[in-house]
């Protein structure tokens, strides 16, 4: 049978993974992968996490299914979370997912079951895999324009243009905060031009909420997901706690539906049930029961907040002092828009002719469409990786 086959495309980032430990040279940095790391280097269990399990596997007396839907507990307080008290909770269903990659996967399923074939809007750029998710499930992918490679900022006039152009078949795919690849983001205004323009065309807001946390403040990342939902009557959002909670090898998301009523909700919960059931029956319960832990006890709770703070006043910094550092030897404030950026990512801008450039000559890895992590950003070497920047792009 595999002679029918031939090979697939391999996954980029690993492949630059993989080159990365290759490369003997010592003072290599690693701008690629899209996890956060410490100062040391490492993506490190956070310790609300750490003492979550130890709580998890003292009390637990049994590993029987957990059903369809997962773990509630955790459900009903990742929709406090992510929500607050943006929509009514009986036109609201959330079904437990194996991250925000297995969330965003059965609801384009769903999608498809609603609106065969239907076109998924996505941003310009989009994380990679926007692309593949919707298509495999039998939807269409187009573009709606968002990076605007001058200013390094939103196109938002353009972007909104499209929006307004769109019709209720149409699902618009947002990123709640924190954009990937681009790390230019909505404004609170530009949000409430979006959240208007969805209610007026009627195009279903689909929202990616991958980096809750991650930008500017748990409150302040749901402004636009909240916004959105409350002026809209139907939406979905799929919703990821591989960054926030430090998670990603648990496999842990929810997928989200808002309905007109609780009776819509109802049915279009229930195909979403039967997604599930004929993919994976269930969804894995570790990571969940971790994240109900930590949000249903206040002490626990308060420590995840002071960690996730502290990790969003890490990237905020190692953005300022890259960018600083590029203003001083240059003379110029082409890159301050490292310090506008928010979330884990900025996309530089450079061809990838200079990203090949930066990487052999200096050992700095980036994504080849110039896209940095900025937790990899070496705090005591700011200035060597300014250096090797503005010696790629001269
Ligand atoms: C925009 C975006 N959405 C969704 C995900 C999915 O994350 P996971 O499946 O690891 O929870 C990611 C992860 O990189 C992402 O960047």
């Amino acid at each position: 049978m595999f002679e029918t086959l031939s090979k697939a495309p391999g996954d980029k980032i690993l492949a630059l993974m993989g080159e990365y430990a290759a490369d003997p040279r010592t003072d290599k940095i690693d701008l690629g992968v899209g996890v956060y790391k410490d100062e040391t280097g490492t993506t490190p269990i956070m310790s609300a996490v750490r003492k979550a399990e130890e709580r998890i596997l003292e009390a637990g007396t049994t590993k029987t299914y957990l059903g369809i839907a997962g773990n509630k507990g955790f459900g009903a307080a990742v929709l406090d979370l992510a929500l607050g008290d943006a929509v009514e909770r009986s036109r609201v269903r959330i079904a437990q997912a194996p991250g925000g990659t297995g969330s965003l996967w059965v609801l384009m399923q769903l999608i498809n079951r609603a609106r065969p074939g239907a076109t998924v809007w996505v941003s310009d750029p989009t994380w990679p895999n926007h692309n593949p998710i919707a298509e495999n499930a039998g939807l269409t992918v187009k573009k709606y324009p968002y990076f605007d490679t001058q200013t390094r900022g939103v196109k938002f006039d353009a972007m909104l243009a499209t929006l307004d152009g769109l019709g209720p078949q149409d699902i618009v795919l947002l990123h709640g905060c924190c954009h990937n690849p681009t790390g230019a983001n909505l404004s609170n205004e530009q949000w409430d031009a979006v959240a208007a323009s969805l209610a007026r065309t009627g195009a279903l807001p689909f929202i990616d909420l991958a980096y809750l946390g991650f930008g500017d403040g748990l409150a302040e990342d749901a402004y636009g997901t909240r916004k959105v939902l409350a002026a809209v009557p139907e939406a979905l959002v799929a919703f990821s706690g591989s960054k926030n909670f430090g998670l990603y090898r648990e496999r842990i998301g929810a997928a989200i539906l808002v309905a007109r009523d609780a009776a819509h909700a109802d049915i279009a919960n229930s195909q979403l049930l039967n997604i599930i059931r004929g993919a994976y029956s269930q969804p894995p319960d570790h990571g969940a029961e971790i994240i109900r832990t930590i949000l249903e006890d206040a002490q626990l709770r308060a420590e995840w907040e002071t960690e996730l703070n502290e990790m969003r006043a890490r990237m905020i910094r190692l953005r300022e002092k890259l960018a600083d550092a590029i203003r001083q030897k240059s003379n110029s404030e082409d890159f301050d828009f490292i310090a506008r950026h928010r979330g884990m990512f900025s996309l530089l801008g450079l061809d990838n002719a200079t990203v090949e450039h930066v990487k052999a000559a200096r050992g700095v890895y980036m994504i080849g469409d110039s896209r940095i992590n900025v937790a990899g950003i070496p705090e005591d070497r700011v200035g060597d990786l300014a250096d090797a920047l503005l010696a790629g792009t001269k």
